[in-house]
């Protein structure tokens, strides 16, 4: 008999009380919502209420709220929301300073008592939080990865659903790239059931997404005062399933590169295979010579980041 899996959401805030939703209702595992001491009755009550959601609803999986990451040990999936999210008029790159320390706190504890983990981070500015995760704890790459290209496709997916008329179960796009402003819309990779959006969506209607999407994230704060929640949420929790399942979804993720697309120890948006051994294959896309410029262009801004987050004791 298998024993439930167990997942770890570190940061019970509003996108760890998300995923705990999601991952009882897609009955994925028990779930431990952890989050700093001044903050344990909170992952507390958060808990007690989803169990007795899952309660009305009929759903088992155990919730426990904590602040012991004894609690956490033997995780089999970690996804990491701590930090602070953005506010009006800030970039996800502000928050190196205040995100920073927590990335370095939470990945000396993860590489204490979740060795074996999958890892998703979430925290911002996630190309950044991610590398510097995967440098402190010496995890195998393959292990570990940054949640954006999926939501940020997912806005993409959104806004051409709407521009055509036709329904977001059919359109297909790729987002690439870092998690920031110079993020790459992939348009050759971006279809209607099959048929090409540029047949179906005029080069400036095309821009003009491209452009909404790169600022989706922004557009949200500047109307809630505070980070979206329910789509960066459902991004992991895809990336989640496909590892706890070995689905082997093809989905943009935030991946440490050897080489591919010409890059070398950084982590940024590139498409992944995510299976049981977590990412089982970097696919590398036919770029145009206008999509490679773009990569190059949030490469160099990732790479500004990491080399701030590198110098920084
Ligand atoms: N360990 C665990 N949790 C922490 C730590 C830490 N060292 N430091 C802070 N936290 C917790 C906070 O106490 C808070 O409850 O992380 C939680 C973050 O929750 P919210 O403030 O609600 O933020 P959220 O919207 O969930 O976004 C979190 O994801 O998208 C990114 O930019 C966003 O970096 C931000 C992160």
């Amino acid at each position: 008999m298998t024993q439930r899996k167990k997942i770890a959401l570190i940061g019970a805030g509003n996108i760890g009380g998300e995923l705990a939703a999601l991952v009882q209702r897609k009955e994925l595992g028990d779930i431990v919502l952890f989050d700093i001491p001044a903050k344990a009755d909170f992952a507390k009550g958060k808990a007690l209420d989803l169990e007795q959601n899952g309660a009305v609803l009929g759903y088992d999986a155990r919730v426990t709220g904590t602040s012991d990451w004894a609690d956490c040990a033997g995780a089999d999936v970690l996804i990491i929301t701590a930090g602070i999210p953005r506010k009006p008029g800030q970039s996800r790159d502000d928050l190196v300073a205040t995100n920073l320390p927590i990335i370095r706190n939470v990945a000396d504890s993860a590489k204490k008592h979740c060795p074996n983990a999958f890892v998703i981070v979430i925290s911002n500015p996630l190309d950044a939080m991610v590398y510097e995760f995967q440098r402190r704890t010496g995890f195998a790459k393959e292990k570990v990865v940054g949640m954006a290209g999926v939501l940020d496709s997912g806005r993409f997916e959104l806004f051409l659903a709407r521009e055509a008329g036709v329904s977001v179960k059919d359109v297909r796009a790729m987002v690439l790239g870092g998690h920031g402003d110079d993020m790459v819309p992939i348009f050759s990779a971006c279809t209607i059931n099959g048929v090409a959006a540029t047949e179906l969506i005029s080069k400036d209607k095309l821009d003009a997404i491209a452009a909404r999407t790169r600022k989706g994230g922004g557009e949200i704060v500047g109307l809630m005062g505070t980070s979206a929640y329910y789509a960066p949420a459902s991004s992991a929790i895809v990336m989640a399933e496909s590892y706890l399942l070995d689905q082997k979804r093809l989905v943009p993720t935030a991946a440490l590169l050897n080489g591919e697309y010409g890059y070398k120890d950084l982590y940024m948006g590139v498409p992944c295979v995510l299976g049981a051994k977590g990412v089982e294959k970097i696919v590398e896309l036919k770029l145009n010579d206008e999509e490679k410029e773009m990569l190059k262009k949030s490469a160099a801004s990732v790479q500004g980041i990491v080399d701030v987050v590198k110098k920084a004791t």
